[in-house]
């Protein structure tokens, strides 16, 4: 099966998240996290930025010792040489540099031609060589840029030594269709397309995020970049744990195999969620609070026959776990699971009287708590007795 490669840009893009800003510490601490969970590289930060992100960036490539370790830089020699300075200490190391390659970019915000564009590619790739074999390289806003410019940059990013080019839907306005077609436009247009990596790097303004990736996948694609709990800027990055978690419970249909630990997706998720200080929104895909939640009596009576009636993977492949939440859709199967764990053994006919004081108690509130319904068990024995 051919191996899809995860590259973290949460220290990068996802600090772009407004509001977040790590400190130097949880920066070292999220890149342990990741190394743990299987990426193979980590984009730490953006050097030439601050002293604080050089500092950083620095830091973990003294502390990390299996994944790669890379800076960003934009194609201006000052980035380039504290990309460089800054990883200098890695036992792996790579650094990501971009220009934007898009008509409202090069005109609006660069000013420049095409053909400055293409000099400076050439020279840029051509000089960071010299130091850094492992050279990856984004034509920044790649998917609304002109086809044949595209391949005109990226060929000449590749003919000075980019090891790996990176896809960037800067704007999260590609689709599924659109994204994975261009890696096949790629393989017809690139000649040594094989010999190099390829990464898709997408943002979700469109919700659309992780389908694209997975496009790019499904198309050729090497690698994925992204972030945890999909942070960023905007709308933010697609979430690298959903991408793992989709490869795997659809490699049926992808035919490819990561090495992410995703037994430690919770995990991750949970820790960076609480350094960014940026909650998981309850019903997200696999980390939300309510990814494994039953709360409706149709599907937890088919969750209590068999689990798969309502869950395509199991919450212990993430390091989560199921739960039945009992609330006013709840039907009476649930409810006499919940109260045998409880330790009320109540048999069908007792439940008669139960179910319609269980239903005057959810009707009231969201959720009924375990308190509740041992409150509501006493006052049944009582009632029984007299
Ligand atoms: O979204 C983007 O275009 C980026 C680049 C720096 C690769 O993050
Ligand atoms: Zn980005």
């Amino acid at each position: 099966m051919r191996k899809i490669t995860f590259y973290d840009t949460t220290l990068r893009d996802g600090e772009q998240t407004i509001g977040v800003n790590f400190t130097t510490d949880e920066k070292v601490r999220i890149a342990q996290a990741l190394e743990a969970y299987g990426v193979s590289a980590i984009e730490a930060g953006f050097p030439a930025a601050s002293n604080k992100d050089f500092d950083a960036v620095s830091q973990i490539a003294r502390t990390i010792k299996q994944s790669k370790i890379v800076g960003l830089a934009r194609l201006v020699r000052r980035d380039i040489d504290a990309a460089i300075e800054a990883t200098k200490d890695a036992a792996h190391r790579g650094i990501h540099i971009f220009i934007a390659t898009s008509p409202i970019h090069r005109e609006a915000k660069l000013h420049m031609t095409k053909a400055e564009v293409i000099e400076k590619i050439k020279a840029d790739v051509t000089y960071t060589k010299q130091f850094i074999d492992d050279v990856i390289f984004s034509p920044e806003d790649a998917t609304r840029t002109e086809p044949d410019f595209l391949i005109e940059a990226i060929q000449t990013a590749i003919d000075a030594g980019a090891t790996m080019i990176n896809i960037p839907d800067t704007v999260g306005y590609s689709t599924p269709d659109e994204y994975g077609a261009l890696f096949d436009f790629f393989q017809k247009e690139i000649p040594n397309y094989d010999q190099i990596g390829w990464s898709t790097h997408t943002h979700n303004d469109l919700g659309m995020a992780n389908a694209n990736a997975l496009a790019g996948v499904a198309h050729g694609a090497t690698e994925i970049q992204g972030t945890i709990n999909g942070m960023g800027e905007r709308a933010g990055n697609v979430d690298l744990i959903e991408a793992a978690v989709a490869l795997k419970v659809r490699q049926d249909k992808f035919q490819v195999e990561t090495d992410i630990d995703l037994a430690q997706s919770m995990k991750v998720a949970t820790a960076i969620s609480q350094m960014a200080e940026m909650p998981i929104q309850p019903n997200k895909a696999v980390t939300g609070r309510n990814a494994f939640a039953h709360e409706s009596g149709i599907h937890q009576d088919g969750y209590l026959k068999n689990p798969a009636t309502y869950e395509i993977l199991s919450p212990d492949m993430v390091g989560a776990h199921a739960s039945l939440p009992l609330g006013k859709l709840s039907g009476s199967h649930a409810v006499m699971s919940k109260l045998s764990e409880l330790g009320y053994e109540v048999s069908k006919c007792d439940m008669i009287h139960i179910f319609p004081k269980f239903k005057a108690i959810a009707e009231e509130h969201s959720l009924v708590s375990d308190e509740q319904l041992c409150d509501m068990m006493r006052q049944f024995h009582v009632e029984k007795a007299v």
